[in-house]
């Protein structure tokens, strides 16, 4: 069978990062059958224009499903690889009651997602993880095999999907990989995170949230080195194994807020708030394994990210800047 016969999943389509990994796999030759079920945590309106490229091409399907409880074995149904994609982002609302929504969408959808894997003609199930599993950074590059001690619920659940994909790696044979991302940026990022919010602050007046001393570290990856790394873990990731998906130049939020300023020349007005609690203080990647394995080389800095991300918010039209951002 050649790649362009291969029929890829894709959970959580919709989604920031995985529209863009379903836009990447039509261009590799795969066909897409995406899922999505369009939670509320931030608006359809966003969403739709997400899919917008994708909807109408040959090679696309679309399925609107909740992974709670739809029947998935006919979604995965000839497939090859499955990206799972599909989550409750965010790490500040997942205090308190809505930690029912994460236990939902994080852990229950992907323990269904493996049982009908395990029982599929599935070569491989890619796995998006998390730099939450890590919580506070004990070292000066977070490697792989560093004590995973999220330090939020959010990357609790996180961390129980990733635990998933081993246990059905290791008890049925199931070939899993588990990518943790570390902080994603580019055209499309979510209305909740840091640059979407910045862009609104410098062009739409609204007021840019610093949750403590804005000194904390973020190592942001470029979307598209994102993309590139899932489909490099599908082909070449060795089965039951995790790893670091990083930018590779951490840099703090106040830098972030002067890159922002400098591509649009307009001010960012900041609003300073006490430090969130279950937000690490600095996040870096070592990115050797995925490079020595996957052969990740991560491709865009952030600051050119930054600049991708400018040039999309200026282009995109009225829907997005009329969101309001999320809602749980
Ligand atoms: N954005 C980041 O910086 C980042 C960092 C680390 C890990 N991740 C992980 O990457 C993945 C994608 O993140 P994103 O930023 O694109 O988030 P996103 O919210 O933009 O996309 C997730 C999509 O999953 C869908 N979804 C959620 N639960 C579902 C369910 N039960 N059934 C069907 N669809 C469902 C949502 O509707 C949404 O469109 C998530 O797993 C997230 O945990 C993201």
């Amino acid at each position: 069978m050649t790649s362009n016969q291969k029929l890829a999943v894709v959970t959580g389509a919709a989604g920031f990062i995985g529209s863009h990994l379903c836009e990447g796999l039509l261009k590799e030759g795969y066909k897409v059958r995406a899922i999505d079920c369009f939670t509320p945590y931030y608006g359809r309106d966003y969403k739709d224009s997400n899919l917008a490229p994708l909807v109408g091409q040959e090679r696309f399907e679309f399925h609107e499903s909740d992974l709670r409880t739809a029947d998935l074995f006919p979604l995965l149904h000839g497939a090859d690889v499955l990206y799972h994609l599909a989550a409750q982002p965010g790490v500040r609302a997942s205090w308190g009651e809505d930690f029912v929504v994460y236990a939902g969408h994080n852990i229950t959808a992907t323990h269904r997602l493996l049982e009908a894997a395990r029982g599929s003609e599935l070569r491989r199930v890619v796995y998006a993880s998390s730099s939450s599993v890590y919580g506070e950074a004990v070292s000066a590059q977070t490697k792989e095999t560093d004590l995973p001690r999220p330090i939020s619920p959010y990357g609790v659940s996180k961390l129980a999907g990733e635990n998933l994909m081993s246990v059905y790696a290791s008890q049925f044979g199931l070939e899993t990989v588990s990518l943790r991302y570390f902080t994603v940026c580019g055209p499309r990022q979510r209305p909740d995170m840091a640059f979407t919010k910045m862009l609104k602050a410098a062009f739409e007046g609204e007021a840019f949230p610093v949750y403590g001393s804005g000194e904390q570290e973020r190592d942001f990856t470029f979307v598209g080195d994102v993309v590139a790394a899932n489909v490099a873990a599908a082909e070449r990731g060795e089965s039951g194994a995790v790893y670091n998906i990083g930018g590779g130049n951490p840099v703090t939020l106040n830098q972030t807020i002067q890159f922002v300023e400098k591509h649009t020349g307009e001010k960012v007005r900041v609003k300073n708030l006490e430090a969130a609690e279950g937000d690490p203080k600095r996040t870096a990647a070592d990115i050797s394994l995925a490079r020595d394995v996957l052969g990740y080389a991560p491709k865009v800095s952030v600051q050119d990210a930054i600049g991708e991300q400018v040039a999309w918010f200026k282009g995109k039209q009225g829907p997005l800047s009329r969101s309001k951002g999320p809602v749980l």
